[in-house]
């Protein structure tokens, strides 16, 4: 079998087969095949796409490129929590702690960001000192301690899944229903969950721009994990604007953490408890979605969930003094607002730009080697449907360089369009596919 001839097949419209696909991704896992061929076959995917047995094929081949995790070592039903990607998406931040907090094991793998949107893992390296690079035994007995443990994918978990993302996010090869579902759920049956629940973003933030599209997709991961013996529910929430108002690393931390004292943005709270009621309900620790949000409020009200963070950050050797005093995490040394140059309502923000805006300060890569700022970013302060009076904020832009702010102003302002009148109203949670 010569990789030629696969990609020749795929860029020509052809099935690839199993055998086909099981070839590449071993040979690609094993260095035996290189970057710019793989990147020619991501590519003829993106154009030609794949059928419902190939994704399935990729997907088995991923997950077992490598070793799978463990997790029966955990008492109870682990139940995994994943997101399609977005702008602002500091979601496990503060819903990992929460549904530990209801006595949920939660035995997390998350990434790093990829392409306009930011990556978990990235975020929590905001808190000094903090590590994803865990031994499977002290991930095992952070949970069993304290119920929370977050790692990063090791080198040998779906070691084709961490190959692939990391070209795809720098060769335009992201955004394909299959090249997701695929790499997402790879990760997932690698990493041994009884339960998964995934939140798939839909809007011009997130990979999947059309609702149909990221139904098809939330559809095909739930059949891939059923077929895989996983018990998967899917949620379609909205990315067409950034969720909260917090864009950037440690400004998403920040929000986060508010979150956990009471003080979230409503569309934030509001995936949170939507996203985490369904985990509960997985997990057999409600009995319906109203008994679970109620226990998810409480656990934000009396500080439980606030503290499971504290604990869990210090457990990954971060400081637990900057859960309780955040002006400890990395600041940006400008801050500048944008300004409204009209009066009028918000109408729509274009929430890639809002990403790419983050990349342009610092805070994400270009390359697969480069290092990111994680003080940088924007705090908006106006959503869509907000008014706005000429000359008030829009959102402010957290810098390192004078350049950077002045061209992500000028940029962050040409997102954003002010109409006399207000946007019509759309769902922020679309669907749940189970
Ligand atoms: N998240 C993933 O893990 N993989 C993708 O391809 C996109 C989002």
């Amino acid at each position: 079998m010569r990789m030629y001839d696969i990609i020749m097949k795929k860029r020509n419209g052809g099935e690839l087969t199993e055998e086909e696909i099981r070839f590449f991704i071993t040979g690609y896992t094993r260095g035996e095949i290189p970057d710019y061929q793989v990147s020619a076959l991501m590519m003829a995917i993106y154009f030609r796409k794949m059928t419902e047995a190939e994704t399935l094929a990729l997907t088995m081949a991923m997950a077992e490129s490598g070793d799978r995790l463990d997790l029966s070592g955990i008492q109870g039903i682990k139940v995994d929590k994943h997101s399609t990607g977005g702008v602002g998406d500091k979601t496990s931040l503060a819903l990992a702690p929460m549904v530990a907090a209801c006595g949920i094991p939660v035995a997390k793998m998350s990434g790093r960001g990829l392409g306009h949107t930011g990556g978990t893992i990235d975020k929590l390296e905001s808190f000094s000192g903090f590590t994803t690079a865990l031994t499977r035994e002290k991930f095992i007995e952070n949970v069993n301690r304290i119920g929370i443990a977050i790692m990063g994918q090791t080198a040998d978990l779906a070691p084709a899944d961490k190959k692939l993302y990391a070209l795809r996010d720098v060769t335009a090869t992201v955004d394909n229903l299959s090249l997701i579902a695929s790499s997402i759920m790879s990760k997932k049956l690698a990493a041994g969950a009884d339960a998964i629940v995934l939140d798939v973003k839909t809007g011009n933030g997130a990979f999947m721009k059309e609702e149909a599209d990221a139904r098809a997709l939330a559809e095909e991961m739930v059949k891939i994990g059923k077929n895989a013996g996983r018990r998967t529910i899917a949620v379609i929430s909205d990315m067409d604007q950034p969720l909260g108002y917090a864009v950037g690393n440690a400004l998403e931390v920040k929000e986060a953490i508010d979150t956990l004292k009471g003080e979230g943005p409503e569309d934030f709270v509001e995936l949170c408890l939507t996203l985490g009621s369904r985990m509960l309900l997985a997990g057999g620790k409600a009995e319906d979605s109203g008994e679970a949000r109620r226990m998810l409020e409480e656990v934000i009200a009396d500080g439980r969930a606030l503290e499971k963070l504290a604990e869990f950050v210090e457990a990954q050797g971060g400081s637990r003094e900057s859960v309780y005093h955040p002006e400890l995490l990395p600041g940006a040394a400008i801050t500048r607002p944008v300004t409204a140059p009209v009066s009028g309502y918000l109408n729509h923000i274009v929430c890639e730009e809002v990403g790419i805006c983050s990349l342009m300060l610092g805070g994400g890569r270009e390359t697969k080697e480069s290092g990111i700022d994680l003080s940088v970013g924007l705090v908006l302060c106006k959503k869509a449907g907000d008014y706005v009076m000429e000359g008030e904020t829009l959102a402010v832009i957290h810098a390192n360089e004078e350049e950077r702010a002045e061209a992500v102003s000028k940029r962050y302002l040409a997102a954003c369009r002010i109409t006399d009148t207000p946007p019509e109203k759309k769902p922020f949670i679309k669907g749940v596919i189970e």
